[in-house]
């Protein structure tokens, strides 16, 4: 499908302009992949929010998913259990294939993402990306809480990307240049539901074998794969996307 069109956003457009615009869009074939941390949290707030205002009902309304790999924070699940009593939303949990799993720790043992970079993207390959796709089964578009501040691998995001690797359906990144301030400003403002471990010198949450707090002043990122070089720093949840405007790849 072609996912931009005369009525969709600016670049610079507010935040909350992608809400509505995908919510009006995409309704229920619109999934937001949630890790459970403050900008997920807050784009499920504004979904609910939007959807509610339209007056749609849960099966009408945007699903949201969780990709448990096995290894998330025990601070995870309970941020789960916290947001499906709050809302009136879908929330699906999906988990990795059992027989790939099995192997993955047969052969390589339980703690391979230590030993190369390419151990961990196997890891992340099994654990995430392959749910992933399933995740994606049937939707038309989905959206995450990525932004460019968080990373150097970020710089370029656009708030609308096209998935190469889900085929070719919309990718909305609401929050893309949403700066730090203003995301706790406004997670604090509607009072979401903040993961705890934020308040513990996490800025980032993955998962918990490989993801640790940061000192004071240190880059966003630096408690993700902290063995590994910020360049590597990527699960594979976000590759192969296109800029739907021009067709090229973003700059
Ligand atoms: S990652 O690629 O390095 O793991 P990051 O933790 O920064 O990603 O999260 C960026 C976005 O990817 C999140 O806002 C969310 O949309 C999606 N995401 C990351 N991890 C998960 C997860 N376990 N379940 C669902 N979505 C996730
Ligand atoms: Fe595996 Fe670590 Fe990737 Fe989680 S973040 S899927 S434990 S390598």
């Amino acid at each position: 499908m072609t996912v931009a069109s005369e009525e969709t956003p600016s670049e610079e457009a507010p935040w909350s302009a992608w809400i509505d615009w995908s919510v009006a869009r995409f309704g229920a074939s619109l999934r937001l992949a949630c890790s459970l941390s403050v900008e997920d949290t807050l784009l499920v707030d504004a979904l609910a929010e939007s959807a509610a205002r339209r007056g749609l009902a849960r099966s009408h309304a945007p699903q949201v998913f969780v990709l448990d790999t096995g290894r998330l924070h025990e601070e995870s699940y309970r941020v789960l259990a916290s947001l499906r009593e709050r809302y009136d939303l879908t929330f699906d949990v999906r988990a990795p294939a059992t027989r790939s799993l099995e192997d993955l720790v047969r052969n390589r043992g339980p703690l391979s993402f230590y030993d190369s970079v390419e151990a961990r993207r196997e890891c992340c390959g099994i654990r995430k990306v392959e749910p992933l796709a399933r995740a994606l089964d049937g939707a038309s578009a989905w959206m995450t809480g990525q932004r460019r501040a968080q990373a150097v691998t970020r710089t370029s995001l656009l708030p609308l990307e096209r998935d190469d690797a889900h085929r070719g359906i919309a990718k909305v990144n609401p929050l893309a240049l949403v700066t730090d301030e203003a995301l706790w400003a406004e997670a604090e403002r509607r009072s979401v539901v903040i993961h705890p471990l934020h308040r513990q010198g996490y800025p980032s949450i993955g998962c918990a074998p490989c993801t640790r707090a940061v000192a004071p002043g240190e880059d966003a990122r630096a408690g993700r794969w902290w063995w590994e070089d910020p360049a590597h720093k990527e699960c594979g949840l976000h590759v192969a996307r296109s800029n739907p405007q021009t067709g090229g790849k973003p700059t």
